[in-house]
């Protein structure tokens, strides 16, 4: 696994997180099957809802560009533990990387932390195997 790249390239990108609002600065960076490199930062937004997180701006980066298929993901926060994905970021984490992915999780002062996706989000949102049309009943 390329983790020093990845680990050098989510650092790079964090310091160009949008983040006036809030002064939390993530960077992500997503490695492809391609062997591509992807990379986000979160941009925040003056009516707050309009923020993105940096994981889904590197997963957005990746689709954009013809990549679907993630093999790891780092993302770096200055909080102590590391901070996690949040609960949307996970989920979309799970439709293109799957519940092995490798993640890991750093800060600046040094500290990393080793998952698989599953740990963190053991039970995604799936669609229904009869689909999403109206349940009898
Ligand atoms: N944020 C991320 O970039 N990734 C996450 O998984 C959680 C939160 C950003 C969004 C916002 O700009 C700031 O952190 C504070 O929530």
């Amino acid at each position: 696994m390329k983790w020093d790249s990845l680990i050098e390239a989510a650092q790079l990108v964090r310091d160009r997180a949008y983040a006036p609002y809030s002064g939390f600065h993530v960077g992500a960076a997503v490695l492809m099957d391609s062997g591509e490199i992807h990379l986000g930062c979160n941009i925040e937004n003056r009516s707050f809802g309009g923020t993105i997180c940096a994981e889904r701006v590197a997963v957005g980066s990746a689709v954009a560009s013809g990549s679907q298929a993630i093999r790891a993901v780092v993302v770096i926060s200055e909080t102590e533990p590391p901070a996690a994905p949040c609960g949307l970021c996970l989920q979309v984490l799970t439709e293109f990387g799957g519940p092995d992915l490798p993640v890991v999780l750093i800060n600046p002062q040094g500290s990393r932390q080793e998952f698989v996706l599953a740990d963190l989000h053991p039970y995604p949102f799936q669609l229904p195997p009869q689909g999403l049309g109206r349940v009898s009943g």
